[in-house]
């Protein structure tokens, strides 16, 4: 492989051509989350490594084996952000956010690694819209941020998809579970890979999420957590039922969903794909009532989502979904020598201060190309600039689409004429 002219395995370059996909399903996300009263929040791409360690948790696959993890000139371990969740939580204890009104509502965006194996909509660098709630505990609140991811979703116009979701339990019921889940996987301990042989004495659940064929195929007779929860849990579950029943959102519940990070309780939920050839996690989710408090903030609730991009758009193109279009250049203004090429440079940046996308030659082209190059960037408009127009202080503005042509004057307040024209016309 060529160093120097690829990009590292499972990273992508985001091309300018299709910038619009990224600025579409940025702006429908965002716009979502603002609705819901979200506000944005940007955290560093690396945080100390012990941060995952603590919230994500020590047994999962992405602390044991996904992390980019280096040590800083400083002698300090620090890790690429794998996921988004322990940034805010951090970032929200550090900066007192916790003590605001409640529920904090935040969103972000936030670019995230891991050393994954690559495969379709599995990257290692990749890009998730999050969602993180916190100090809301009613039923409602789950159904809230659900909600919320749906309709980020439906409102991208994707339509293949289907929601599951499912309960983990608290401190209180997990360790009946976790017991029993001990109890049936001893008996197969032999065939277990040796990371769950490790976990079945730190962290039984973890076994339940091994990507590993010859742990996976004792998945289908394991014991259901939905079979151990507590009074309390099966209530609040209930509760987040009725709710999503009652807003007529269609949704399976699957007892098998654990989530591959430490950190939930309770409600969790994952948006799957159903397009054909993909049938990975498009956004998943959960509560994660203990995360403040094991992060070193005082104990208070949290839930939130994130929903990976590059699958929202693959799954985008793959159900012919449009895309805002990109914008498109509104005016060149072509100059025949120097002196118009000198007017056409202070006409256009005039032009750009009041919002236009306006173009003129900086590379000492001809007519002709230049002609040939406002074509080639779909300008709407055309203009040349020449001796006789320096001279009358008046040029012909023309639409490139339809032909038209329009006087207009090149001198005094150029943008102000201008600017009614190309929005006109
Ligand atoms: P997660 O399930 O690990 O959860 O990731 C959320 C979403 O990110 C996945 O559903 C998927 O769309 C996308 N994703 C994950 N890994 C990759 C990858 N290697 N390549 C491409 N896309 C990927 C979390 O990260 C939690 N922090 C979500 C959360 C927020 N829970 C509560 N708040």
């Amino acid at each position: 492989m060529d160093l120097l002219t690829q990009a590292p395995k499972g990273t992508s370059d985001k091309l300018p051509a299709d910038m619009n996909k990224w600025h579409t399903v940025e702006r429908v996300c965002g716009e979502t989350a603002e609705a819901y009263g979200c506000k944005e929040i940007r955290t560093p791409v690396f945080e100390h490594t012990e941060l995952f360690h603590r919230s994500v948790g020590d047994t999962t696959d992405v602390v044991q084996k996904e992390m980019y993890t280096f040590t800083d000139n400083g002698g300090r371990s620090v890790t690429l952000r794998p996921e988004g969740t322990a940034g805010a939580v951090r970032a929200s204890i550090e900066n007192g956010l916790l003590n605001g009104p409640m529920p904090l509502k935040l969103y972000y965006f936030v670019r995230c690694y891991r050393y994954e194996k690559n495969q379709k909509g599995r990257f290692r660098e990749f890009n998730q819209f999050g969602v993180e709630y916190f100090g809301a505990r009613s039923p409602l609140s789950d159904a809230e941020v659900i909600m919320l991811a749906h309709n980020a979703i439906t409102g991208l116009g994707i339509s293949q998809f289907k929601l599951e979701i499912n309960s983990i339990g608290c401190p209180k019921c997990r360790p009946k579970y976790q017991q029993a889940l001990k109890d049936y996987y001893k008996s197969h301990e032999d065939e277990l890979c040796g990371t769950c042989k490790e976990r079945l004495e730190r962290n039984p659940m973890r076994l339940l999420d091994c990507k590993v064929e010859s742990c996976r195929k004792f998945l289908p007779d394991a014991p259901v957590i939905l079979d151990y929860l507590c009074d309390e849990c099966r209530e609040h579950f209930d509760g987040v039922k009725t709710a999503l029943d009652d807003m007529k959102l269609s949704y399976e519940i699957n007892g098998r969903i654990v989530r591959g990070l430490d950190y939930y309780t309770n409600t969790v939920f994952e948006f799957i794909s159903t397009i054909p050839g993909f049938s990975g996690a498009i956004c998943a989710g959960g509560r994660y009532d203990g995360l403040v408090e094991q992060v070193g903030g005082n104990p208070t609730c949290g839930l939130g989502f994130a929903a990976g991009l590059e699958r929202l758009i693959m799954i985008m193109e793959a159900q012919k979904l449009e895309f805002a279009p990109a914008k498109e250049c509104d005016i060149y203004i072509a100059s025949t020598d120097e002196k118009s090429a000198l007017k056409a440079f202070s006409l256009v940046q005039q032009l750009r201060l009041v919002g236009f996308w306006a173009e003129c030659d900086i590379s000492g082209r001809g007519l002709r190309a230049q002609m040939k190059y406002a074509d080639k960037i779909g300008a709407s408009f055309s203009m040349v600039l020449g001796e006789t127009e320096l001279e009358s202080g008046k040029a012909v503005l023309k639409n490139m689409k339809d032909g038209e042509k329009l006087e207009v004057s090149i001198d005094g307040d150029f943008a102000a004429k201008a600017s009614s024209l190309l929005i006109k016309i």
